[in-house]
């Protein structure tokens, strides 16, 4: 296994996927879990944010205390489907930036096509977690990351739900230095690239479009 791949396999993460997957679930529960999985995904994937020692006055006396040591984080989701993790990832880390990056699939070539680009200025002094629930064959991702790159920011991390074997090989051939945290590892793509099993279209199954 890519020792660059990290698979959350929290129970909690585990059961809400299962009910993402399935056909029945309607828009409404299917928004509300992806938010969940994002906010559990971001709280484990931040496990090695750095803490700084500080003294804190308590009624009783003062403590040794940790704190984070002034980390500037953004989070930057592919729209549309990675829109759906934005408040789950800001419901723990209220402070970070939010950038976007607008790119869609095209239907025949499967090639990403991109047509917005907006991001912090200071993307330089921040930590990146890239958002979008699918990597199929990884064109999105890998673009969105060389875009991104341009501003130089200090890490970049891409926070998936379910990938593909296909887009993990292809983002880390690009992009071996960031780490891909997802929750599936999935089969295979058919040949729409779709993933299979995977929940169908993210971005349709949170709007509600089709
Ligand atoms: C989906 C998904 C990713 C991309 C993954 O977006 O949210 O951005 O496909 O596929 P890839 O790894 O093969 O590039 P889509 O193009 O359907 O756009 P949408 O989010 O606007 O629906
Ligand atoms: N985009 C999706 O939304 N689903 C897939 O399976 C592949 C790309």
């Amino acid at each position: 296994m890519n020792k660059n791949v990290f698979i959350m396999d929290h129970p909690l993460i585990q059961h809400k996927l299962s009910i993402l997957r399935d056909e029945k679930t309607g828009s409404k529960q299917f928004r509300e879990l992806i938010s969940e999985i994002a906010m559990l995904m971001c709280y484990e994937s931040t496990r090695d944010l750095p803490l700084v020692e500080v003294e804190t006055k308590t009624p009783l006396a003062v403590a040794k205390t940790k704190v984070l040591s002034g980390r500037k984080m953004a989070f930057v989701p592919i729209l549309r489907a990675g829109l759906g993790m934005v408040d789950g990832v800001l419901s723990l880390i209220p402070a970070a930036r939010v950038g976007h990056i607008g790119m869609y699939r095209d239907p025949e070539t499967h090639q990403p096509v991109d047509y917005y680009c907006k991001l912090p200025s200071d993307l330089n002094e921040r930590d990146v977690f890239v958002l979008d629930p699918m990597l199929a064959t990884g064109g999105s991702a890998i673009d969105a990351v060389t875009r991104i790159k341009e501003f130089n920011p200090k890490r970049i991390k891409f926070m998936c739900i379910i990938a593909a074997p296909e887009g993990i090989e292809a983002f880390s051939k690009v992009h071996p230095d960031v780490p891909i945290y997802c929750a599936g590892l999935d089969d295979h793509l058919n040949e729409h690239c779709y993933i299979v099993p995977g929940l169908g279209d993210a971005g349709d199954r949170i709007f509600g479009t089709k």
